[in-house]
């Protein structure tokens, strides 16, 4: 909803130059009891909802072809009044949509779920007094107030995705954002005549809603900038992050305010990663061979090939691929946030649920080798993937996810440098492995069938942190 200007001209958040915020400074420890919930939590849920959703993948009555329909404008190189007119009518979220989401996150074993708030298209899901392309003006709603209680609900940490990318607002500058897409293709009519510094004040009254009204935010997920459009040139992002931090101190920020710049080298991939610029990197549709050492990171990921709903899209990963998927990902100390794309209605697509289900079944036997738990100490296992928690008694668990069950029953752990204390299947405690230890290789003894054909799960408790010899090789 709308309010006059002369309300908001008055408001410190929107003076250009405002640096009211206090610096922000941590100390190390200060930091890592900041992150540490996000990274124990190892697994959210992504949602990608806005007017898009209702269109679903179709511009007059014809599918648009390729992934991502959240760009449906983009694709359709559509006006944001001809893009609003379609789309409003089919954007009708049902009572009690949000709590659907926040159960089947809970029962999948997400510990936190972040959603759009603002996707490219500029429509805000909150009741916002700078808009009135916004749920409060158009549905008389407040969407994400709905989404946060029925996240708190089931205990879910709740996060903000907020796209700095406008499509409809009337002064954002797209012909300053190269790199960033625009659905009129840098219309020479449009261009040269747009203030990008209102846009950036409406930006950051936006943002100053949604950290003051919603109470405890754990997680802004900004998108997204390019190298030629960031940081403190496109959107002030200095004094934004002190503004979000001084509202929100326990709040944990991705760092899409600015362009992530990541050498791959062989296999090996770091990133070059400055934490005044967020606290946590985002590869997108892809896992980090080796995960990003030092730095802490969360694949986003979507089950089909659309971050937005699209009815056309029957491309769905299977349970199998999306369990190993956040297996592979904890195992290289990363997080997983698994995407899902409801429909205008706010309904999840069926085959979202059923996955969703299949890896809470998983989870619900297996959640200790994933909740909690650090990087494995190999570089590289042939039959599985490993990760790690400190025990009692100055041991360690290996979790050890086999996805190939050995046909002859032995399960060779190599390199291994130390003493073996205890075997056995997660999925019964009580049931014992044999297992030999020849020095640095240990061979257990599996005489059962795969006990999990998604992945079966054997712990080795050992004496001390693991010592493995090829980690640096
Ligand atoms: C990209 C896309 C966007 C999606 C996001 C998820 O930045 O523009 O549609 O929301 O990735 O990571």
């Amino acid at each position: 909803m709308l309010l006059a200007l002369g309300s908001l001209t008055g408001c410190k958040s929107m003076k250009k130059n405002s640096t009211t915020a206090p610096a922000f400074s941590e100390t190390p420890e200060e930091r890592n009891a900041r992150m540490g919930w996000w990274r124990d939590a190892r697994f959210g849920m992504f949602v990608h909802w806005g007017l898009y959703s209702g269109l679903a993948g179709t511009w007059n009555g014809e599918p648009v072809k390729g992934g991502g329909m959240e760009w449906i404008q983009k694709k359709v190189k559509a006006d944001t009044a001809t893009y609003a007119s379609k789309a409003i009518p089919l954007f009708k979220p049902k009572p009690g949509f949000a709590t659907e989401w926040a159960k089947s996150a809970k029962a999948a074993g997400c510990r936190y779920i972040v959603f759009t708030t603002k996707h490219h298209e500029g429509f805000a899901l909150h009741d916002s007094a700078v808009t009135d392309f916004d749920a409060g003006s158009v549905l008389h709603r407040d969407l994400v107030r709905e989404i946060v209680e029925a996240c708190r609900a089931e205990g879910l940490r709740v996060g903000f995705y907020y796209s700095l990318i406008d499509w409809h607002h009337a002064q954002y500058d797209f012909s300053l954002a190269k790199g960033l897409p625009y659905p009129l293709e840098k219309s020479s009519e449009l261009a040269g005549v747009r203030d990008h510094a209102k846009y950036i004040d409406f930006l950051h009254a936006q943002v100053n809603e949604l950290v003051s009204n919603y109470g405890t935010v754990d997680v802004l997920w900004w998108d997204f900038s390019s190298k030629f459009f960031e940081g403190d040139s496109a959107w002030r992002a200095t004094e934004l992050i002190a503004k979000v931090r001084a509202a929100q101190p326990g709040i944990i920020m991705n760092n899409r305010l600015y362009a992530a710049s990541t050498v791959k080298s062989t296999g090996n991939e770091h990133e070059e990663f400055d934490i005044s610029h967020g606290d946590f990197s985002t590869p997108e549709q892809r896992i980090p061979e080796n995960g990003l050492p030092g730095v802490d990171w969360e694949s986003c990921m979507t089950m089909n090939k659309t971050w937005g709903y699209n009815e056309h899209d029957t491309k769905w990963k299977s349970d199998e691929k999306l369990i190993r998927n956040l297996i592979d990902i904890a195992s290289k100390g990363g997080n997983y946030l698994l995407n899902v794309g409801p429909k205008g209605d706010g309904s999840l697509p069926e085959e979202s649920v059923k996955s969703l289900n299949a890896i809470g079944a998983w989870m619900s036997k297996y959640s200790e080798s994933i909740y909690g738990t650090s990087a494995s100490p190999f570089k590289k296992l042939d039959w599985g993937r490993c990760t790690q928690k400190k025990h009692a008694n100055g041991t360690t668990l290996l979790y050890l996810f086999v996805f190939d069950w050995p046909t002859d029953g032995k399960l060779v752990v190599p390199n291994l440098n130390n003493q073996v204390a205890d075997a056995y299947l997660l999925s019964d405690k009580s049931k014992k492995l044999a297992f030999s230890d020849d020095g640095i290789i240990k061979v257990i003894s599996l005489d059962t069938a795969t006990p999990d054909a998604n992945a079966s799960v054997v712990v080795l408790e050992i004496k001390g942190e693991p010592k493995v010899s090829e980690r640096n090789e």
